[in-house]
Formats: C-alpha cells, structure tokens, sequence
C-alpha cells in the first residue's frame, strides 16, 4: 500500500516517505500548511528516545481505554483506524472487544512493541502526513489517542479533516481535557509546544473546524476526557 512500510532494521533513522531537506512545509489536502518536515522528525525521534517508558503510560492509560468503550458501547464487529496508536494501547482496548484493528505510526521503537502485542492487526509504520493517500470511508470508526495536543493547530486540523474523510461513522479522540499534574505539564514540556494551546481550546471548537460534531463526551480521568464525533451537517471545510 502506498506511504507504508515495515520496519527495515531497529531503528530506521528516515521513513522512506519523509524527505528532509530543513524546513520543507508539506501541504495538507485542504491546501493549509500542515507541520513541518523538521518538527515531525523531531517528534518521531522524542517518542522513539521515550519507548522504554512507554510501559508505565500503557497501564494508565488501559484501564481508562477499555473503561471508555465500555460505556460507549459501539456496534459490534467495526473496523478501526487507530491513529499514532504507539505502543497499540487504544487498539489492544478495540482489538479485546472483537474489532479489527488498524494502527499507523511513524516511531517505529513504540510500533514493534504493538506488534509484539497485537500480532493478529494491521500495523503500518507511516506517518499522519500521508493519510491522504488512503481512500475515503475506509473504515468505520478513525481514533485519535493523545496525538492531537502533542501538534500545532493546523496539523491538528488536517489530522482530524483526515480522519473525518476516514471514518464511516465515528470519530474517536482521547485527549487532556485541563492542565495536568506537574509532571504531564513538564512531559508536555519537553515534547513540544503545542499542549497549552490544545487544552485552552475546546475540543467542540477545534472538532467543528474539521466538520465534525461532539456526539458524546465521557470523562476518563482527572485531566482526560474522550470525545464521540460525527460529520457535521456543513459542508466539509
Ligand atoms: C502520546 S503518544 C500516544 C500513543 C497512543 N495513541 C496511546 O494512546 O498510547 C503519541 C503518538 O503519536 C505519534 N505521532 C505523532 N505525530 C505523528 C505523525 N505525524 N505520524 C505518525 N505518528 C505520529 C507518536 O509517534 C506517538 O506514538
């Protein structure tokens, strides 16, 4: 498939579909500016160097996932596209209720450990940039599990446009809802800067900017909140 690729040794410096001469800007479909070259490859690389922490996050985040598809309880059987599914958390929490997973990453340190847990799903090391490349309505539901904070606006906004192409029916997002604990205030830190501006928007006005509207909206924790979105009845962006 185009814009994938497996793993070409441990750890892969370049994915064949990032050129980087500095400073390249690629365009989203929508015509904006996305995120640049330069940013991503050192996103890639910071979630690389953290893959032997990504444990301890894994087991927060579990419970708090298969809590949330509890109570959404959405139809049976659906095909999934988690998004930056890292390690395959979100898709292990789909994968243990019956649905077909796929998982797309650009780090490929946290995607062998998905592997290693999921072996039966579809596990892609690819980077967000190319999802225009997939066809429209492929699958039935399109997850994002704390990317979107992690990413300027405008990639943000291409991300979930993407995603509302994407899905069939429902769009899923897990991500911070306030400021967290010190400590995720100083991960955030070290990520990048784009945490404060995520958590001072809501995530209904950053959603409607993709065409996309809050069905439902449970609380996962202190600080995390998972939103159930659906097209909106205007016309895409
Ligand atoms: C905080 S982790 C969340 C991982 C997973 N969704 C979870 O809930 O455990 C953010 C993930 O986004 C991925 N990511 C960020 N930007 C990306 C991009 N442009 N393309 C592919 N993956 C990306 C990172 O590699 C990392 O795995």
């Amino acid at each position: 498939m185009p814009g994938t690729s497996g793993e070409r040794g441990p750890f892969p410096e370049e994915l064949p579909n990032i050129r980087n001469p500095k400073s390249e800007i690629r365009n989203s479909v929508e015509g904006g500016q996305a995120e640049s070259v330069d940013e991503r490859h050192r996103t890639r690389q910071f979630f690389n160097l953290v893959a032997p922490a990504f444990h301890v996050i894994d087991r927060r985040l579990l419970p708090e996932y298969r809590r949330a598809l509890e109570k959404l309880k959405l139809e049976p059987e659906l095909s999934v596209l988690d998004l930056a599914t890292g390690t395959g958390t979100l898709a292990a929490a789909f994968a243990e209720r019956g649905h077909t997973v796929t998982g797309i990453d650009f780090a490929a340190r946290l995607l062998r450990r998905a592997r290693r847990r999921l072996p039966q799903a579809d596990l892609r090391l690819m980077d967000l940039a190319d999802l225009p490349q997939l066809p429209d309505d492929a699958y039935d539901v399109v997850a994002l599990a704390y990317v979107l904070h992690g990413m300027p606006p405008q990639m943000r906004r291409f991300a979930l446009c993407q995603a509302r192409r994407l899905a069939r029916r429902h769009v899923l997002v897990f991500d911070y809802s306030g400021p967290g604990r010190w400590y995720v205030r100083l991960i955030e830190w070290i990520e990048g800067p784009h945490y404060p501006s995520f958590i001072d928007r809501p995530l209904a006005e950053i959603a409607a900017g993709a065409g996309l509207i809050v069905e439902r909206e449970e609380h996962t924790s202190s600080m995390g909140t998972c939103w159930l979105l659906a097209h909106s009845d205007e016309p895409s962006p």
